[in-house]
């Protein structure tokens, strides 16, 4: 399972891309709002760190297939590694399969079952987001919906949907997606260093440092 990072910060993006734990980026409007700058200047800038895959959706205003079409050209003309993620409705379906018939790659997002998931990579869609965090949040098991979908697409080798593990809240959610066989996840910034961290580790560390300076000095 490869992992993106779940952000619109350039300053974590750049940090993750450092480390070469990442291999894309996915942002949504919320995400973008939260950094309070250009939308288009953000994805430019970060088509100029990550070289791999970065989402960019479609203005939360667009509702119409017409709209999410041309502005999904917009979007990709921004740099060769842009994917347009357009949310999971009826007119969105249209936009996906007009875009990915023009050989522009599509990302549907707010995926809550496995339905929605079929379809949406009947219609020609690259990646398909299923967000589990926001499932376990109504009580339902979000990791059975990244299950289910995987076990449909391997059943349908024609279909080359990727399957991308969205909302994940913390580590063991990583772990149990990793666990289904899914393509990536994507991540925010404070799961993925909530991932590198364990007290084990800082108290070996610790030891080594205090043995060796114990005979060596600093
Ligand atoms: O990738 C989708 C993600 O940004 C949504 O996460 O935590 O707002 O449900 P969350």
């Amino acid at each position: 399972m490869k992992f993106f990072i779940d952000t619109a910060n350039v300053d974590e993006i750049r940090e993750c891309w450092e480390m070469g734990i990442i291999a894309g980026v996915t942002t949504n409007p919320s995400l973008i709002a939260k950094e309070g700058r250009d939308y288009r200047k953000t994805l430019k800038e970060i088509a100029g760190i990550v070289d791999g895959p970065i989402s960019g959706e479609v203005r939360a205003s667009s509702v119409k297939a017409e709209d999410m079409i041309s502005e999904g050209r917009e979007i990709a003309g921004l740099h060769e590694n842009m994917v347009v993620k357009i949310p999971m409705t009826a007119e969105g379906l249209k936009a996906v399969k007009q875009l990915s018939s023009e050989g522009i790659r599509t990302n549907v997002t707010l995926i809550f079952s496995a339905a929605q998931a079929l379809l949406a990579a009947r219609a020609g869609a690259s990646y398909v987001s299923p967000f589990l965090g926001r499932l376990d949040d109504i009580a339902t098991d979000g990791i059975l919906l990244v299950e289910d979908i995987m076990a449909i697409f391997e059943g349908y080798p024609e279909i080359r949907t990727e399957v991308i593990c969205a909302s994940v809240r913390h580590p063991m959610h990583v772990v149990e997606c990793a666990k289904t066989g899914a393509d990536i996840a994507t991540v925010p910034y404070k799961v993925l260093v909530q991932m590198m961290k364990h007290p084990l580790t800082e108290i070996g560390i610790e030891k080594f440092r205090k043995d060796y300076e114990a005979v060596f000095g600093k």
